[in-house]
């Protein structure tokens, strides 16, 4: 696996040699966080053939198939204050838009904020997780996990409804040519994270479906609907709600009308 990934790269590539291939771990994010607390440098790359406990937002879980997926996170040390960094889920997800379309011919749409649908099921998802000094108060590490389906075709009952593979949509790819562009797409993600901030967020716009939508957010037991009317540079997304008061949201659960079972 590890060689056939390093085909691909350039041979000069700067993460070619922190690449992990492990067979099944609980959690990659779990592995590059741990890593990244022992010191291991930007760039390392943890990519695993299976997860048993991977980890989605909100505290859901990642359904995982051994070889059918790619799972993988990487370790960035962008040495920056947090806020500076508001924007890297919304440039991860461009990045695996981008890897997606090189390696399988189809492009991903992204539900704000960091889920990778196609038509109206989700492809794959990225949990972005980080440590801030506190003492210096800039990012000791940044960990940006991926997990994009590739071959499976028996979900179990409970997803299968609202989830989707690149083999269902008839763009069969093999995991470790789609690890492969994600790697490389994640490292040109990260030369132009600060410098190609605003092209980065206007990309991010284009590929976002939830804008323009209905929208319900979920914020504890509260529930308020409203319509998405755009994201700002930070990854915000500005929300007409229908008392007509806007306001950006920056946490919370949006639903999209017509998404995963939000009629
Ligand atoms: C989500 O659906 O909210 C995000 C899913 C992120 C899943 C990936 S798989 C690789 C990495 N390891 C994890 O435990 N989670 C991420």
């Amino acid at each position: 696996m590890i060689n056939k990934i390093l085909s691909i790269l350039p041979g000069d590539h700067p993460w070619q040699n922190t690449l992990y291939v492990f067979d099944t771990v609980p959690s990659t994010n779990d592995l590059a966080k741990d890593m990244a607390k022992q010191g291991a440098p930007e760039g390392s790359v943890y990519l695993a053939q299976a997860q048993t406990a991977g980890r989605g937002r909100m505290g859901r879980s990642f359904y995982a198939q051994k070889d059918m997926g790619v799972y993988l996170s990487v370790v960035l040390r962008p040495n920056c204050h947090p806020e500076q960094l508001m924007h890297l889920t919304c440039a991860a997800a461009e990045a695996a838009c981008n890897a997606v379309e090189q390696a399988a011919g189809i492009r991903p749409q992204i539900k704000w904020t960091n889920d990778l649908v196609y038509g109206s099921k989700k492809l794959g998802g990225i949990l972005t997780e980080m440590s801030v000094s506190s003492r210096t108060g800039l990012v000791e590490w940044a960990v940006v996990g991926i997990g994009i389906n590739c071959r499976i075709s028996d979900f179990p009952p409970e997803i299968q409804n609202i989830a989707t593979s690149l083999l269902c949509l008839g763009a069969d790819t093999e995991p470790w040519r789609l690890a492969a562009h994600l790697i490389a797409a994640l490292s040109q993600m990260r030369s132009t994270l600060f410098t190609e901030k605003a092209a980065i967020m206007a990309a991010y716009r284009q590929d976002c479906m939830t804008l323009g939508k209905q929208v319900m957010l979920l914020r504890g037991e509260e529930k308020t609907y409203g319509t998405a009317l755009d994201i700002d540079d930070d990854g915000g997304l500005l929300v007409r709600f229908a008392d007509g008061s806007c306001q950006t949201v920056t946490s919370g659960e949006i639903s999209v009308r017509g998404l995963y079972g939000y009629a």
